[in-house]
């Protein structure tokens, strides 16, 4: 049944970045203007797999009859299967050189090899409104549009979705993201997946209701969240009586927010609080960078509202909560420096949505 068209929207993290590796909640939110598509078409050879990935231009084919040394395994959605990561690897020869080329093709192939081994013929094209690296979930939205095709390909899913379904997709895209990044926390795939604005904890997630306007600021600064992730990683194994409890105040700031979002979600300046807390701490196990604070000081400066890093860090991108009372003429003046003296790109949404 092709053409199939999937998507899923990119996602900001609210509070908790980084903490929620360690198993800390987390508040993240979808933004569903950005996003990702994958079409799922004829490729113009039936016996080729065709991945056109154009944002960062990634195209390739792999002749089907390369596959044959590829082990029928049932991988676990828990762990990556050994087995089946070194049988893919010699596919990967070509990308050796350019880490995110073989992050994607990896991801690509191992969910493919996972879900649909014995499909030939087909092509997939991946586009993308979210800017690629920039902490907006990317890659997961990718990892998700990926999950939900290769699952209707195989058969496992249907329209409408159930929860189940649903659920299958989140773990799938999970499998994606642990190709991509390595031990990523699962709050970018399960926004990715859900939409709305989802409160994470290592078990569970849950759906609350916020309606909170934003600017969005990319820096363009590249990074990369697995270099980032096992900084801080390092961090906390050598000073880990420090960095355990930073990450667990992490946690405390996205739960003590919670409450208010629930409680009164207008009271924006002691949510700012939270924000300006939660930035220090993430300055403090370094995963901020220059730029990042440079846009914190103009806000201030503006007296516009509140910034923090959202993401990964170390660039990226920046939230900034803007005030109730705001004066729009400080907020376009602000939204003009970044963009003319500093070549950022800067978004407004409001979070939520699917
Ligand atoms: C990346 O968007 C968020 C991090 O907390 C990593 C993760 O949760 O997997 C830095």
């Amino acid at each position: 049944p092709l053409p199939i068209l999937t998507s899923a929207p990119g996602k900001v993290i609210l509070f908790g970045e980084h903490a929620a590796v360690y198993g800390e909640p987390a508040i993240a939110a979808a933004v569903s203007s950005l996003r990702t598509y994958l079409l799922v078409s004829n490729a113009n050879d039936p016996n080729i797999i065709q991945l056109d990935f154009l944002d960062i231009k990634l195209t390739h084919q792999w002749e089907c009859n390369d596959f044959s040394t590829i082990p029928t395994i049932q991988p676990s959605t828990k762990e990556l299967d050994s087995t089946l990561l070194k049988s893919i690897d010699p596919l990967l020869s070509s990308f050796k050189s350019n880490p995110l080329h073989h992050q994607a093709a990896l991801t690509f192939l191992y969910l493919f090899f996972s879900l649909i081994p014995n499909l030939k013929g087909l092509k997939f094209s991946v586009r993308s409104t979210l800017p690629v690296g920039a902490g907006l979930g990317s890659s997961a939205s990718i990892c998700v549009s990926l999950s939900t095709a290769l699952l209707h390909l195989a058969k496992l899913i249907s329209i409408p979705l159930n929860k189940a379904q649903l659920k299958l997709i989140n773990d799938w895209a999970f499998i994606g993201e642990k190709c991509m990044h390595g031990n990523p926390s699962g709050i970018d795939n399960t926004v990715a997946t859900y939409g709305n604005s989802i409160l994470l904890n290592s078990q569970s997630h849950e759906i609350i209701d916020i309606d909170l306007p934003i600017l969005l600021t990319y820096t363009k600064i590249p990074r990369s969240t697995k270099q980032l992730v096992s900084n801080v990683r390092h961090m906390y194994n050598s000073h880990h009586a420090i960095v355990s409890k930073i990450l667990s105040s992490i946690g405390h700031i996205t739960l003590e927010s919670k409450d208010l979002l629930l409680a009164d979600a207008s009271d924006i300046d002691s949510l700012g609080e939270l924000i300006n807390i939660n930035q220090h701490l993430l300055q403090s196990i370094n995963v901020s960078h220059p730029m990042i604070e440079k846009i914190i000081k103009l806000t201030n400066q503006f007296q516009i509202g509140y910034t923090k890093l959202t993401g990964a860090g170390g660039g990226g991108c920046t939230l900034t909560l803007l005030k109730k009372d705001v004066d729009r003429k400080d907020v376009d003046r602000f939204i003009n420096i970044l963009k003319k003296d500093y070549n950022f790109d800067v978004f407004e949404t409001n979070l939520g949505g699917f």
